[in-house]
């Protein structure tokens, strides 16, 4: 998706596809204070990183994407660590516009179909790909990517579900994301080291944008 075709406007539903095609790295980012939420999203964004997954993970999550959703139109919030319907609901409400699951239930996918919000669902076997499948997510997160077979995994995976589209995350860095995305069947990886916590603390927006640049300009096989 070109610059140029931003911000989107509210109304406009994304496919997972665009959501992963955005840029090369989706950030898995953690925030513990409502007053980060605007300037790390512009920072983010002043790197060329829209999709910015924020993860339900701290009370103050809701506040912060929709804090993002209303005062930064060029960032697009997502949602990470969906784990049920109640979490779907409540990212729907905070605004969210895609939602990002460690792991995958019929009932998550039923939530996020009935929601309108499209999901990347975590996967780590075969039989859970093929369950997601079922239920016609195509676009798939890997999750935790080092921790269940990595590179080889994936390499694997290719004959078997060589319609997926995978994100690999949980122990990307910038020394392995080039590796992944390299692989066909990889069309972005996600990671928190975009947005580290002590940047984040000491404010250091232009550290945060400079991560982002890096991660926009890493090269990709598969779109
Ligand atoms: C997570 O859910 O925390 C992600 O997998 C991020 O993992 P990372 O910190 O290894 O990038």
């Amino acid at each position: 998706m070109a610059v140029d075709e931003y911000p989107l406007p509210v109304t406009e539903t994304l496919t997972a596809l665009q959501v992963m095609r955005d840029a090369p790295v989706i950030p898995v980012i953690v925030l513990h204070d409502p007053a980060h939420a605007v300037p790390l999203a512009r920072a983010l964004v002043e790197g060329g990183i829209r999709m910015l997954e924020v993860t339900l993970r701290t009370p103050q999550a809701r506040d912060c994407i929709e804090a993002i959703a209303r005062e930064v139109p060029q960032a697009v919030p997502g949602a990470g660590t969906l784990r049920s319907a109640a979490d779907v609901q409540a990212a729907r409400l905070a605004g969210a516009r895609f939602g990002v699951s460690p792991g995958y239930t019929a009932s998550l996918g039923r939530a996020c179909r009935e929601q309108g919000l499209p999901l990347l669902p975590g996967v780590a076997t075969a039989s859970e790909v093929l369950a997601a499948q079922e239920d016609g997510y195509t676009e798939l997160k890997f999750f935790p990517a080092m921790q269940a077979g990595g590179l080889s995994m994936l390499k694997a995976w290719h004959g078997p579900f060589g319609d997926v589209a995978f994100c690999p995350t949980g122990g990307i860095t910038p020394a392995n994301a080039g590796d992944f995305l390299a692989l066909p069947n990889v069309v972005c990886v996600g990671g928190s080291w975009l947005v580290p916590a002590d940047a984040l603390a000491a404010g250091d927006w232009a550290r945060i944008t400079r991560l982002a640049r890096e991660a926009v300009a890493l090269q990709r096989v598969a779109r």
